[in-house]
């Protein structure tokens, strides 16, 4: 059973053929659309559908013929269908449904955070379940309680910016060019740790929950007050960088603590962040229990995770034929509403 999976919904177009027999990752390709938004310093959706709309059936043309196959050994197309921009979630789902009804093969809709979720099971060594998943995006910051695939129990959530987004504010505040994670991540490396300290938000809690709004603030509020700002900027980044992976490591704790487990996932674009990756490490290693990540090319949005959570989801009989009903996007998409597999 060989699986097509399509990514589009923000600023990457992501395709990869996944074995659903093997369990295996054929290939897969990715086409970036940051030189695009780099002038706005960030993602201009109408640009984004646009530039998806010529990406799409060139990079299956390509994963296809790396793979040596063609359209005709599909079983199944998936392709993201929320959470995301409206207009790019659009042009991977007519795609994928318009090739599925031309094959007469099912067509295989995913949530994008399943797909971050269940993307560390792409590596050689992948997690086994029950455990617990820290979810870090540019849009989303969760501690979910997975006890199986597609059972999600919501452990909490950030009450207001997402870890990534935290990242990108903070990365604009110290002038860094778009995409502001990694160019924040590269600014720290220069950065002394003990210049500032930085809230931790609500760590104390005795709840899941994160806040990343106060964080930009104080960060604000050294901006302003640094006399030599050029020279400051990496001791910001990296003492920024400190506070989000220091409050991180302390809700994954509670998190484990409170469901009684020791194994952690972590998935999403910030989870390739090498100061989060190795706090997180190094707290595993305290409580002599596992960590899971995507390799980095895997924690940011890819076609690869969105072809390995449609097999799943294939296998467990949730294709559905692309001759009936219209395409149906969903911008907003709780993941606690998925079927347990
Ligand atoms: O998962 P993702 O690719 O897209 C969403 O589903 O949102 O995550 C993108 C987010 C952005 O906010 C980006 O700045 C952040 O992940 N990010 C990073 C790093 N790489 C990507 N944040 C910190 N350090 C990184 N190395
Ligand atoms: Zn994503």
């Amino acid at each position: 059973m060989l699986i097509l999976g399509i990514e589009s919904s923000c600023d990457e177009t992501g395709v990869a053929l996944y074995d659903a027999d093997k369990g295996q990752l054929l290939t897969h390709a990715l086409h970036t659309q940051i030189p695009i938004h780099a002038e706005y310093g960030g993602v201009v959706p109408e640009l984004a559908s646009r530039d998806h709309v010529k990406r799409v059936i060139p990079l299956v043309r390509k994963v296809l013929a790396d793979a040596h196959y063609t359209l005709h050994d599909l079983s199944a197309v998936a392709y993201t269908a929320g959470p995301g921009l409206i207009g790019a979630l659009l042009v991977g789902a007519m795609s994928a449904r318009a090739l599925a009804y031309a094959l007469n093969i099912p067509a295989v809709p995913v949530h994008h955070m399943e797909g971050h979720l269940l993307a560390p099971m792409l590596e050689d060594n992948p997690p086994q379940f029950p455990f617990v998943a820290l979810l870090v995006s540019g849009g989303h910051t969760m501690l979910i309680k997975v006890e199986r695939p597609g059972q999600y129990e919501i452990l909490g959530e950030s009450v207001d910016d997402a870890a990534g987004e935290a990242f990108d504010k903070t990365a604009k505040l110290l002038d860094l060019p778009y995409p502001g994670g990694p160019k924040l991540e590269e600014l720290a490396h220069g950065g002394d740790s003990a210049a500032y300290h930085f809230p931790r938000p609500m760590i104390d809690r005795p709840n899941c929950d994160f806040s990343f709004a106060g964080l930009k603030t104080a960060v604000l509020n050294a901006v302003h007050q640094s006399s030599d700002l050029e020279h400051d900027k990496a001791n910001i980044a990296h003492c920024f960088q400190d506070a989000v992976a220091e409050t991180l490591v302390a809700k994954c704790k509670r998190a484990l603590d409170e469901c009684h487990m020791n194994r952690l996932v972590v998935a999403g674009g910030v989870s390739a962040n090498s100061a989060l990756r190795d706090s997180l490490t190094a707290l595993m290693k305290k409580r002599h229990g596992s960590v899971f990540f995507a390799r980095r090319e895997f924690c940011t949005d890819n076609g690869a995770m969105i072809a390995l959570a449609g097999a799943l989801r294939f296998k467990a009989g949730s294709g559905e034929s692309a001759a009936v009903g219209g395409v149906t996007v969903h911008p907003r998409w709780p993941l606690s509403d998925l079927s347990p597999l």
